[in-house]
């Protein structure tokens, strides 16, 4: 192989005449000053990542939801059982919502040893694992019946669970699948729940988003993707509809007592990229720059541990949120005739309305 007309193979050109006679000098100080820099650089990453994380928790901090129901989907992976496990600390009982039972029941397991004896023994919170499938309207349905069923209130719902750039790929009533996950599901679980919502008031809705809505349209002429599929468009049209909706849902909830806000958690690492394909070779640098620079689930979760319990945003409904802060909207995004006729499709969509 040849770069810049010069062999690999060849010695390089000396680049000053000494070079080569203070023998032991620099050759034997070049491994040790890179161990060096290495070990530094390395200590102060960690430190910063430390430090950041330091920064970033807390959200819910001293706050407790002890008496309180909260369901949250997609709650067995990333941000949604990070949210689980700290809002179960704060007492909450804590419905699952979980496509997949056994991959439910472990996490719920595992957060459960993880909080360990002392707080277990301390009561209060509850962990509670229930079918849903947001792919299916029909899992929908049933697990809303039995929430209404069993629970005599609902005080958080977090819609959370999400599916990133699949393949192109249909849910069981023939919707796109990011389209119908993302966005048609969370529609219909949250109307399905919201008299349970009312009569439980003061109570909330956190929608979990994506920065990356910035991308997305809603192409009203294509809802379905039947005429075209670009897997990018689609998630980031399935991100910007949520919070068209969150916008939608909270004015027609004024004065009900219920809010409802959006929010983008950051980049985070989590099991959200399983259908991206990442070359083999890359991976090794792909996972540590992710983990040197990609937020903790711990951490992306706090916004939506905050949106949950704290009471800095008693009454705060409509509003767009990253790192615990109210941040803005592109236009796009508030355009309030298409969150409205948006609205009224998805009604249709998934048979609120005939
Ligand atoms: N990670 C990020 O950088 C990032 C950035 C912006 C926004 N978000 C948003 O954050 C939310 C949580 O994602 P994450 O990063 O925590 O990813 P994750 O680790 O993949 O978790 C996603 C969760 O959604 C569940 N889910 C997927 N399809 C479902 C379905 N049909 N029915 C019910 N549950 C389903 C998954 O269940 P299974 O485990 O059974 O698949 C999983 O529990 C998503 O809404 C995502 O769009 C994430």
């Amino acid at each position: 192989m040849r770069l810049g007309g010069r062999s690999l193979t060849q010695p390089r050109a000396q680049p000053c005449a000494h070079a080569g006679r203070s023998a032991a000098g620099p050759a034997a100080m070049a491994p040790a000053a890179l161990t060096a820099a290495l070990l530094g650089g390395g200590l102060l990453l960690a430190a910063w990542r430390w430090l950041r994380a330091a920064a970033r928790r807390g959200a819910g901090a001293g706050a407790s939801m002890r008496g309180k129901t909260v369901i949250i989907t997609g709650a067995n992976s990333g941000l949604g059982r990070a949210a689980a496990t700290e809002l179960l600390r704060m007492k909450a009982r804590v419905i699952m919502g979980c496509r997949d039972r056994a991959r439910a029941e472990r996490a719920a397991r595992e957060i459960r040893a993880e909080l360990g004896e002392r707080e277990a023994a301390e009561g209060g919170g509850e962990l509670v694992v229930r079918e849903l499938d947001l792919a299916s309207l029909r899992s929908v349905r049933a697990f809303c019946h039995r929430v209404l069923q069993e629970e005599p209130r609902l005080d958080v719902l977090i819609n959370n669970a999400g599916i990133f750039q699949c393949p192109y790929m249909k849910t069981e009533d023939g919707f796109e699948m990011q389209f119908g996950v993302n966005h048609l599901g969370h529609f219909l679980l949250t109307n399905l729940l919201l008299g349970l919502l009312k009569n439980s008031a003061p109570s909330r809705i956190v929608v979990v988003s994506s920065k990356l809505y910035k991308y997305g349209e809603i192409n009203f002429e294509d809802l379905n993707s039947d005429i075209s599929y670009n897997k990018s468009f689609c998630y980031s049209r399935s991100k910007l509809a949520n919070i068209l909706f969150a916008r939608e849902l909270a004015r027609r909830l004024e004065g009900t007592g219920v809010t409802v806000n959006s929010l983008h958690p950051g980049i985070v690492r989590t099991n959200l990229g399983r259908h991206v394909n990442i070359p083999l070779l890359a991976k090794p640098l792909f996972n540590l720059v992710s983990w040197a620079f990609f937020k903790t689930p711990l951490e992306g979760a706090q916004t939506s541990i905050y949106l949950a319990s704290s009471p800095d945003v008693e009454g705060v409904s409509g509003k767009y949120f990253g790192d615990c802060k109210e941040e803005e909207l592109l236009p796009k995004a508030m355009d309030d005739l298409v969150a409205r006729k948006l609205w009224d499709i998805s009604e249709v969509m998934v048979g609120l309305l005939k």
